[in-house]
């Protein structure tokens, strides 16, 4: 049932190409439009919108945060992303006009469906995001998009969130579209682009041995840090929890620009740190920033492992390890720039001997607030 891997986790990892191309079958309608699964809400509705709330807890919301930056940038359309466990508690400015998306892989999240049932008592919108058909989130909202990521056994998280993001994203077009901000074209284009994803994973993929023999480098480094900057920050948040939960290590992302706010402190001769690094084509900016950050900590004794697009040698020199991913927009670059942080903590984990399909202490869902 494994399919020849040692773990679920690795088989859901291998499966990742084919999920996101099933998130995306059948989405663009003849008409160019993103098809919904059940939307129990009018294009008006839609149109009122002034301003998105995402709710969602872990991975799920790490899903969130990037697609913050989509919906923004897509929608321009005010949106914060919330621990969905925090929501409630802080009596969030919520009225007809606020949609709330909720995503969960299982749908059954207490914590999300609570904050979902305060906003729809608040009057409004929810909108679902979820793996598991029928499953009590989507069942309470007034729209869904199902993933159809296809069962997830291991209880880390790792195609449940590539298809939360590729979820997102049509989302986040959907918005943009009804609203009038992009028409079919533009949206046909990003599809598209989302279509190559698979291809590229592929390709990713069959290049991951390289993760794998560092792993069994820095299995015993007591922390590893992971920085990123844009859409990269979240990646760097999912890679630090996905070592946590698997091998039980001590790990924190940081967004890169905090570090000499105070985390830099914590570098110390050896420590790894992990590197997202944004294209050099998309925000170039941003790229100079992060690659003079490397420089940074190197110069204070990290050892450097740097995600990078394939082609970019300005890190070269600063990258004590360094792992290509295929060239993406900069929007969608956490569907390649994560996976070789899923193999790299399921390995760790592996190398140190833990059940990396079943951590101690977690379950699949939590049904508990
Ligand atoms: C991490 C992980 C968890 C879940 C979180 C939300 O690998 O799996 O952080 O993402 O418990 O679960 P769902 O998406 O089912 O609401």
């Amino acid at each position: 049932e494994k399919g020849g891997y040692d773990y679920f986790m690795l088989k859901e990892i291998a499966e990742q190409p084919q999920a996101i191309a099933d998130t995306l079958l059948g989405r663009l309608t003849e008409n160019g439009e993103i098809a919904l699964d059940e939307v129990r809400l009018s294009d008006q509705d839609l149109r009122d919108v002034d301003k998105v709330f995402i709710v969602a807890c872990g991975t799920a919301y790490h899903a969130g945060m990037v697609a913050k930056y989509a919906i923004e940038h897509w929608t321009r359309i005010p949106c914060e992303v919330e621990l969905a466990s925090e929501f409630r508690y802080r009596d969030p400015v919520l009225d007809r006009s606020t949609l709330v998306v909720a995503i969960s892989q299982s749908g059954e999240t207490m914590d999300t469906l609570m904050a979902l049932r305060h906003a729809k008592e608040q009057k409004a919108r929810v909108l679902a995001i979820c793996n598991t058909n029928g499953s009590t989130i989507p069942r309470e909202s007034d729209a869904v998009l199902y993933t159809h990521g296809g069962p997830e056994v291991a209880v880390a998280s790792t195609k449940a969130f590539l298809t939360q993001l590729v979820a997102c994203y049509l989302i986040g077009l959907h918005l943009a579209q009804v609203r009038g901000i992009k028409y079919a074209d533009e949206v046909a284009a990003v599809v598209a682009q989302l279509q190559e994803m698979p291809d590229k994973l592929r390709e990713l993929l069959a290049g991951i041995e390289p993760v794998r023999e560092l792993a069994r480098d820095i299995k015993t480094a007591p922390t590893v840090l992971f920085i990123g900057r844009h859409v990269g920050f979240p990646v760097a948040l999912e890679g630090a929890l996905k070592l946590k939960e698997l091998a039980y290590m001590h790990a924190e992302g940081f967004a890169a620009g905090e570090l000499k706010h105070g985390p830099i402190a914590l570098i110390d001769q050896g420590t790894p740190v992990v590197c997202v690094v944004p294209s050099p084509a998309g925000r170039g900016m941003l790229h100079d920033k992060i690659v003079s950050n490397i420089q940074e900590i190197r110069a204070r004794g990290a050892r450097t492992i740097v995600i990078a697009e394939e082609g970019d040698t300005a890190v070269t020199p600063y990258a004590d390890h360094l792992i290509y991913v295929p060239r993406t927009p900069t929007l969608l670059a956490p569907l390649v720039t994560t996976v070789p942080l899923q193999v790299l903590a399921c390995e760790i984990a592996a190398a140190r001997g833990h059940d990396v399909d079943q951590p101690r202490n977690l379950a699949k869902s939590v049904t508990v607030e």
